[in-house]
């Protein structure tokens, strides 16, 4: 059934998530015909809305995703909003009332998601009492979709684990990392496992790095709360960055079925080399940015920021440097990189292959320096999304020269095609039951426990730290971390 029949219950139905990302998401998922008319969402927040407050708002969310609006009347007349406590009873009855009676008026079998978009504190209150109250009851399906931060550090991500575990079993569990319904993110494993010419080259024998970076133009906005108790480690790196590492280093999996993809993620995870607090300084290095020119515009450094301790020591930039202690993979490091206010938007991975043995072309490139340059595969994750294999190739004329060359591939200009947003797909996903594309447990539990050592050597360090002008690509110790290893940055405007 590719029209799952479901209602969707949106704790955080005022917030700025579901005003940015869910509504124009689901509202896409109704045009492109996933949705059946059988479908209601519940918003839930504090403020004393009503249906017609919530369309509104939903209304203009769609419009100001910039989404064609002749739908808008007829998806608008599903939406519903609660007033809520979360820590009342008395809410959740009104809520499974309120549901029962929307299934019955829209012909739903009882299949209910429960979306935690909201403040991280209540995610476990709010699973407990749903099904202390018997809403999670009903007689078709229940899921949990849970957003990001997962806990803060291991300790509390496995306390609100055993708190929604109460409630719902891990297969009823979907753990947002909304990179991983990035179109080109899903990519990497199409082009490992769908290409015969990758894969056996795909191990230390002949890769000799990995670089994987996520840079951000924005500086924290208005999320600066948050983000001081957060850091660049936990909001980047504790998630996304280390999903992009395992769906890079892997093993095939037998199937493309959720149990299988997973168990091969998380096997090699429990291969990835711990890093004790005092060797944190040997693997990552953090950095924060002061004011500086992005653009043409001036731009405050982050101590400046609202909501910010003028004294602040939140990193708002990790490199670090991840080694996987398997037989695939024992050398190759593989180095991550993100930051807020750095020179450009991007998301890439650079897989760098090893030199050849000989090179026969010695002294007859153009800059004489004996070198051809490594062959690299990039993988642009966003804001282009594609695919470039830089070779070498001779270069025109009499001597014999090699100058590197590009194949590109360009995902996105398949005519027509509207890549569908992360969160679309991931919602959709969550309504067919594939939780593929969602973090597991053990994956949440492994990754708290590599990055725990890091930030409590920060946090314990007296040492201050790094600063980077903004609009550049971090401070000098991100570069020393790789020349350490005879590497550097491949610089992502060239590739
Ligand atoms: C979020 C982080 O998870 O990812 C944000 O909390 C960050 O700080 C965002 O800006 C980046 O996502 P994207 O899709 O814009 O790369």
């Amino acid at each position: 059934n590719h029209n799952p029949k479901t209602s969707i219950v949106l704790f955080g139905a005022t917030g700025d998530l579901a005003k940015r990302k869910l509504y124009p998401s689901i509202y896409n998922l109704y045009i492109t015909g996933k949705l059946s008319e059988q479908f209601v969402v519940i918003g839930i927040a504090r403020r004393p809305w009503d249906d017609q407050t919530l369309r509104d708002n939903v209304r203009k969310a769609i419009e100001e995703a910039h989404l064609p609006t002749d739908n808008i009347e007829q998806f608008c007349n599903h939406f519903f909003y609660l007033p809520f406590d979360v820590t009342d009873t008395k809410s959740y009855q009104r809520l499974n009332q309120r549901l029962q009676e929307l299934e019955t008026e829209f012909h739903i079998p009882g299949n209910r998601i429960y979306y935690m978009a909201m403040a991280p504190e209540f995610f476990g209150t709010i699973a407990i009492q749903l099904k202390n109250e018997g809403v999670t009851q009903s007689d078709g399906w229940n899921r949990l979709v849970i957003e990001k931060p997962f806990g803060h550090d291991l300790p509390s991500a496995q306390k609100l684990n055993n708190e929604i575990r109460e409630a719902f079993t891990e297969d009823q569990i979907y753990r947002i990392d909304h990179y991983l319904g990035k179109e080109m993110v899903q990519n990497i494993e199409v082009i490992r496992f769908a290409n015969a010419i990758f894969e056996p080259l795909w191990n230390n024998r002949h890769i000799s790095n990995i670089q994987i970076t996520s840079s951000e133009v924005l500086g924290v906005e208005d999320r600066g709360g948050y983000y001081e108790t957060s850091g660049a480690l936990r909001d980047m790196v504790q998630n996304h960055l280390l999903q992009m590492v395992l769906l890079l280093s892997m093993d095939p999996p037998i199937r493309l079925a959720t149990d299988e993809v997973r168990s091969e993620k998380i096997k090699v995870l429990r291969a990835v080399r711990s890093i004790s607090s005092e060797e944190a300084d040997d693997y990552f290095i953090r950095g924060q940015y002061d004011a500086g020119t992005i653009q043409d515009h001036q731009v405050p450094g982050y101590r400046s920021e609202k909501n910010v301790n003028p004294e602040s020591k939140t990193e708002t930039f990790v490199s670090g440097k991840l080694m996987i202690d398997n037989h695939r993979w024992a050398g190759v490091p593989f180095y991550v990189r993100t930051g807020k206010r750095m020179a450009q938007k991007s998301t890439k991975i650079v897989v760098q292959f090893k030199d050849l043995p000989l090179n026969v072309y010695t002294q007859k490139n153009e800059k004489q320096d004996s070198s051809i340059h490594p062959n690299l595969l990039v993988i642009h994750i966003q804001p282009d999304e594609g695919i470039t294999l830089i070779l070498n190739g001779k270069k025109i004329g009499l001597l014999g020269e090699t100058i590197p060359v590009k194949l590109d591939y360009s995902h996105t200009s398949v005519d027509g095609v509207n890549t569908p947003e992360a969160y679309e797909r991931l919602i959709y996903d969550c309504m067919l039951g594939d939780a593929t594309n969602f973090a597991h447990w053990d994956e949440v539990n492994l990754s708290w426990a590599l990055i725990d050592p890091i930030s409590e050597a920060w946090s314990d360090s007296n040492k201050d730290i790094a600063k980077y002008e903004a609009g550049t690509m971090g401070p000098i110790e991100s570069e020393r971390l790789l020349e350490k290893d005879g590497f550097k940055w491949w610089p992502l405007e060239k590739l």
